[in-house]
């Protein structure tokens, strides 16, 4: 890979060939091929928050590679009892080859890549970025569509806290796609255009969904909306995406969701199983594509 990177933060600091060169090397990866590439090598997968693709896709992914995993949750582990994130991270240098973090705070696995000396892997921090995702969004969506170039792909839900959306923006538009947010007021700030060039915010979902050729649904916690006094119901109504807003779409539009997803809220069951719906493939492609991470950021470093 050209200018690989040691350690993979985010998708901000990505060069378009560096994105490239991961979803090339996705491409060749199949976990049912196993391999040997990172035999002898220890991955720590240290969650901070709770997960179930990014875990077990991560964790698919090392042993498919023919590495051994060290599994960890805040919850069974020494920083219940206080111990911070600098010396975790010290000790766990100590017994493993990279470490895959997940942690609430936005910038902690960029804290860890500065004073390791092992490779990082963002598996999602705070609002920040969750990079092996996008990466996986983009490597499902060119399974089905030749590029991403000049692509309609609108995101709607809570964009103001997502990681994924963060992401997933660097990413499309970097590749060349137009991007447009969609969201109550609350959940959309303004300094979202500022993400990345070009970045639409359209209110309406129904505008928003015309001619999309890809739509992306974001998860929305229920709580979030209590606290900040929108109607359940008026979210449902305005926000939903149900059979009729997919017709607005383009006819081969894609269906997607990074997950976890809220049947009923966010979308209703029969676009969720509907013939448009990659969200199975996504997690497929979500073991692929971190193979492909582990392989490009480990291989070949000793
Ligand atoms: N998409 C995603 O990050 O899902 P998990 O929280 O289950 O890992």
């Amino acid at each position: 890979m050209n200018g690989k990177p040691r350690s993979l933060l985010g998708i901000e600091p990505l060069t378009s060939r560096q994105i490239i060169d991961f979803l090339s090397a996705a491409r060749k990866m199949d976990p049912k091929r196993p391999r040997t590439t990172l035999r002898g090598r220890r991955i720590a997968l240290l969650f901070y928050e709770n997960s179930t693709r990014t875990r077990v896709s991560f964790e698919v992914a090392a042993k498919s590679l023919g590495a051994s995993t060290v599994v960890m949750h805040a919850s069974s582990s020494s920083i219940e009892k206080g111990e911070s994130l600098k010396d975790t991270g010290l000790t766990l240098q100590s017994i493993v080859d990279a470490i895959v973090v997940r942690h609430p705070n936005s910038g902690a696995p960029t804290l860890l890549s500065r004073i390791l000396d092992i490779p990082i892997v963002n598996a999602g921090d705070g609002m920040h970025e969750h990079p092996s995702q996008a990466l996986l969004d983009a490597f499902t969506i060119l399974e089905h569509k030749k590029t991403l170039k000049g692509l309609k792909i609108v995101t709607v839900g809570d964009i103001y806290h997502s990681r994924v959306a963060r992401s997933d923006a660097h990413l499309f538009t970097k590749l060349g796609a137009h991007v447009t947010f969609c969201g109550p007021e609350v959940l959309l700030p303004e300094e979202a255009t500022q993400l990345a060039p070009g970045i639409r915010i359209v209110r309406d979902m129904d505008e928003a969904l015309t001619g999309a050729d890809v739509v992306m649904m974001l998860r929305v916690q229920q709580e979030r909306l209590s606290g900040l006094q929108i109607n359940l119901d008026e979210y449902i109504r305005r926000y939903q995406l149900n059979p009729r807003r997919v017709k607005l779409a383009k006819k081969n539009a894609l269906v997607m969701h990074p997950g976890p997803m809220i049947r009923g809220m966010e979308m209703t069951d029969e676009v969720a199983d509907g013939p448009q719906s990659v969200v199975l493939e996504q997690v497929l492609n979500g073991v692929k594509v971190r193979m492909a991470i582990l392989a490009s950021i480990l291989g070949g470093r000793r």
